[in-house]
């Protein structure tokens, strides 16, 4: 494949939309040119109707000028919430049969009719015990992609590439850790997304449909606050034990070991299906992993090595950017890894 020329990662997200742009992406020490956020106007992130797609088209125009930016080259994600991935293995298909072979297997999985589905597979090694190729299969309605088509054509941009959030976030946690094992979990405002990397490649992705506005919702819910106190609250007490007599504690605890059943749901569903063992390591992403307090809950919940994602480790920031990238660290995960794509 062609290498990609330097450009912008966009991750739009129901909270923010966020875009990075780096330079030498192709050496072993890429370099932040710009970055910046605005926020997404509500229910515009996959809406079909054009007026929202004008919509995201100006948050993006607006994002460029108030940063800056003047790189038009731009990668995009899809929500992961939008896309379907399947990790499969095809026991005595060759090298030149797997796309046909992927096309009939996904038949069976994919929730879309496949007229109406963009699907692609990528190679991911090979089982020699049952002489079986191994692809991640990803999949998405032909209509989410169109979406993402028109707001960068809206906008001027040149989209040389989409792919999903999880693809990119891991390509991110990668490039800054080395890490070829590690469970992500992106913390957004509406969703918790879940990807496994395994031997370096993406094997599993999911979106567990709760996410950190639901925290604040609950407090406002329990303590009849307006929804700024409750993100107040949320932001600065978290869940930590043991402040305010435990209260902010007992209401957001909850919610966020119900996200904790699904990861450990989907950790058993990916040892199944690929009969490895689940990886020891956890990252954090997303800014709902600013919460205070959730390391050490999920390390305890999931007895594991959970640490905050640090993608900016091995990018070379200016100090005109140095606070940004050091406050809001995991948030920018998606974007940088869309913006660190080269091929
Ligand atoms: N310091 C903080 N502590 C706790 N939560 C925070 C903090 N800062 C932001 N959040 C929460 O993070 C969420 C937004 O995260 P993010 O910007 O990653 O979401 P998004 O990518 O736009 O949404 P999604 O991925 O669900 O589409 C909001 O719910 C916000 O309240
Ligand atoms: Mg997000």
């Amino acid at each position: 494949m062609a290498n990609l020329p330097d450009h912008v990662g966009i991750d739009f997200g129901t909270h923010s939309v966020k875009a990075v742009e780096l330079g030498s992406i192709g050496t072993n020490r890429p370099r932040l040119v710009n970055l910046g956020s605005q926020a997404t106007p509500k229910g515009a992130i996959n809406s079909e109707d054009p007026m929202d797609q004008k919509r995201l088209a100006d948050v993006l125009k607006k994002l460029y000028d108030a940063s800056g930016m003047k790189n038009n080259k731009v990668v995009m994600a899809l929500p992961e919430f939008s896309v379907f991935t399947r990790f499969l293995e095809l026991p005595g298909v060759k090298e030149e049969e797997i796309k046909e072979a992927v096309y009939y297997e996904a038949k069976q999985y994919i929730p879309l009719p496949l007229n109406e589905v963009m699907m692609d597979y990528i190679p991911i090694g090979f089982n020699t015990e049952r002489n079986a190729p191994r692809v991640l299969v990803i999949a998405a309605s032909s209509k989410v992609v169109e979406i993402y088509l028109n707001i960068a054509k809206e906008a001027g941009l040149d989209l040389l590439a989409i792919e999903t959030e999880s693809l990119a976030m891991g390509r991110a946690i990668y490039k800054s850790t080395g890490k070829k094992a590690v469970v992500m979990l992106d913390f957004g405002a509406n969703n918790t997304d879940m990807s496994i990397l395994s031997d370096g490649y993406l094997v599993f992705s999911q979106s567990i449909a709760i996410g950190s506005d639901s925290l604040t919702q609950a407090i406002v819910n329990k303590f009849n606050f307006d929804i700024q106190r409750a993100e107040e609250f949320k932001r600065n007490y978290g869940i930590v034990p043991n402040v305010l007599e435990g209260k902010i504690y007992s209401v957001l605890s909850p919610i966020i070991e119900s996200i904790m059943v699904e990861v450990r749901r989907g950790v058993e569903f990916y040892k199944s299906r690929t009969l490895s063992i689940a990886p020891a390591d956890y990252v954090l992403g997303g800014d709902g992993a600013l919460l205070p307090g959730i390391i050490e809950y999920i390390s305890k919940s999931l007895n594991a090595n959970v640490a905050l994602a640090n993608p900016w480790n091995n990018i070379q920031v200016d100090k005109n950017f140095e606070d940004i990238a050091r406050k809001g660290a995991p948030s920018y995960s998606v974007a940088i890894g869309l913006a660190l794509r080269d091929d």
